[in-house]
């Protein structure tokens, strides 16, 4: 090969290698990771990365350089020469990736065994997942059904999953790993956060309608405040249960934090936003336009909510677990404090 061949093609490389860094480096493909176990993927995932950007430079320069150097001329017709194939380069392009896939794996392999590694004591969470909200309770401790998740930075933490309903998974992107939760078969994740702060915990698999809207937060604290939160019972947990503190009361409040309504429903008392069910401020006019009184409409629309629904919403997409899913002086509770709520409203 010529000299002047060798460095068109090191140029080609250069240039190949050189866009797919940029776009690997400029393009923000991955959040800044707020564990422990986070760092360690990423980690994995550059190693890959870089692995990658230098296979595809080397394949981009000599398909490049062949194309721009073998190319026929217009009037050319022969067949190209025959070739019988190159013992020394069919070695090399065995024996290289498959050393460079074994490290992948040796890599990986090493990160998932310390991810797993969760030490003698680490904090336990159960998570419920169910259409379409997520809840959490610290056993142990008074902090029970709460709709969103805290943890103290720099303790090792066990989220043991669980699922009511249908197959659902956990993922917070700061956090970089995944979990199903899956009914009647308990999981568990392993997570060391490491960063103060708010993140989202997204449902990541399609579970019904409402799965869009399965999104609630974790907020990694210090663990000072974290002991007295927790202490403190979970108090100032959930927005706005101080405005839901009257009529209805409560525990008809904490019952529609506990169940997730706010994840589907509109409810101003309760801070509640959510856009797949009605609107629940306005729960006095849809009453009046299925034709029953206040009361008995809402206690049949969470126990059997296909009795009537609200025109423009679709049948089938609340559960129908709720009558028999909630204890019934919290449900009676839930039923007051929506009446009380719409009343006050309308
Ligand atoms: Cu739960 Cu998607």
């Amino acid at each position: 090969m010529r000299r002047g061949s060798i460095l068109q093609l090191v140029g080609i490389g250069l240039v190949a290698g050189g866009v797919a860094a940029a776009v690997a480096l400029f393009v923000p493909w991955l959040p800044e990771p707020a564990s422990r176990e986070a760092g360690r993927i990423h980690f994995v995932f550059w190693f890959a990365t870089v692995i990658c950007i230098a296979i595809f430079a080397l394949v981009a320069s000599v398909i490049v350089y062949s194309v721009l150097r073998f190319r026929a001329a217009p009037d050319e017709e022969d067949d190209g020469p025959p070739i019988h194939g190159h013992t020394g380069l069919e070695i090399v392009w065995t024996a290289v990736p498959t050393a460079l896939v074994t490290a992948i794996a040796i890599v990986s392999g090493i990160v998932l065994a310390k991810d797993d590694a969760a030490g003698s004591n680490p904090l336990r969470v159960n998570v419920t997942a169910q259409q379409f909200a997520w809840t959490f309770s610290y056993p142990g401790t008074k902090v029970a059904n709460v709709g969103t998740l805290r943890l103290p930075v720099g303790r090792s933490v066990v989220l043991h999953l669980e699922a009511r309903d249908v197959l659902h998974s956990f993922w917070v992107p700061e956090f970089s790993q995944k979990q199903d939760a899956v009914p009647g078969h308990p999981t568990t994740v392993h997570i060391t956060p490491t960063r103060v702060g708010t993140y989202p915990v997204i449902c990541t698999e399609l579970c019904g309608l409402g799965h869009a809207y399965m999104r609630t937060s974790v907020t990694v604290m210090q663990p000072a405040a974290f002991r007295r939160w927790l202490a403190g019972g979970g108090g100032q947990a959930q927005g706005g249960q101080g405005q839901g503190a009257q009529g209805g009361g409560q525990a008809g409040n904490a019952t529609f934090e506990s169940q997730g309504c706010g994840s589907c429903h509109t409810l101003k008392a309760a801070g509640a936003t959510g856009k797949v069910g009605p609107d629940l401020d306005n729960l006095a006019a849809d009453a009046r336009k299925a034709g029953k009184p206040l009361q008995a409409y809402v206690h049949e629309s969470i126990v059997d909510p296909n009795a009537y629904v609200v025109p423009g919403y679709q049948q089938g997409v609340m559960p129908t677990t709720y009558g028999t899913g909630i204890p019934k002086a919290d449900l009676d509770a839930l039923v007051q404090y929506l009446v009380t709520s719409a009343r006050k409203g309308s």
